[in-house]
C-alpha cells in the first residue's frame, strides 16, 4: 500500500503535561517555593507548611494531573479547606500569581509558560472568590 496517499494524521491537542513534562514541572515547583519563603508577604502565611518535600510533592502531583497527566499517586487535595484560614487577601492571590509567573518565565518557553499561567490565573479567582469577604481586611 501506498502509504503518501493517506491522509496526514490529524493533529490533537497536545496535552499540557506531555509538552511541559514531570521534570520541568518539578523544577518549577522547587522553585517557586524556594522564592515564596523569601517573599516580603508570602513567605508569613507559607509558614504554616511543616513538611516542604511533601508540600512540593504534592503540588508537582496536583499540576501534573491538572495539565492532564494521569495520578501517579494517592494525593487527595481540598483547596478551600487548605486556603481557608490562611488570611487569604486579593494581594495575596495576586502575589501568588506575579511570583508564579516569573518563575514560569525563567524556566519555560513564551507558549507553555503561558498555557500553565492560565491555568494558575483560574484556580487562583476562584480562590479569591471564596475567600472575597475578607478583602480589605489586611
Ligand atoms: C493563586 C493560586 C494558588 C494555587 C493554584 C494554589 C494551589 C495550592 C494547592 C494545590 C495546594 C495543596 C492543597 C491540598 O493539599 O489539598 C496549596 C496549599 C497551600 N497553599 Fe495555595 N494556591 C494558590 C494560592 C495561594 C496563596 C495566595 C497562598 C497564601 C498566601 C497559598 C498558601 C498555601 C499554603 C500555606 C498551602 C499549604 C496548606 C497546608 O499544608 O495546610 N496558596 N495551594
Amino acid at each position: 500500500m501506498d502509504e503518501t496517499a493517506l491522509p496526514a494524521p490529524r493533529r490533537r491537542l497536545e496535552p499540557l503535561c506531555a509538552k511541559i513534562g514531570l521534570n520541568a514541572i518539578r523544577a518549577v515547583v522547587d522553585d517557586f517555593y524556594g522564592r515564596v519563603q523569601e517573599h516580603p508577604r508570602l513567605a508569613e502565611p507559607f509558614s504554616v507548611v511543616g513538611d516542604w518535600d511533601l508540600h512540593r510533592e504534592r503540588l508537582v502531583h496536583y499540576w501534573w494531573t491538572v495539565m492532564g497527566g494521569l495520578p501517579y499517586r494517592e494525593f487527595r487535595y481540598a483547596l478551600g479547606e487548605r486556603h481557608a484560614h490562611l488570611g487569604l487577601t486579593g494581594t495575596l492571590v495576586e502575589d501568588w500569581l506575579d511570583l508564579f509567573h516569573q518563575t514560569l518565565r525563567d524556566h519555560l518557553d513564551p507558549e507553555p509558560a503561558s498555557r500553565w499561567h492560565r491555568l494558575a490565573m483560574g484556580i487562583g479567582e476562584s480562590l479569591r472568590l471564596m475567600f472575597s469577604s475578607r478583602e480589605g481586611e489586611s
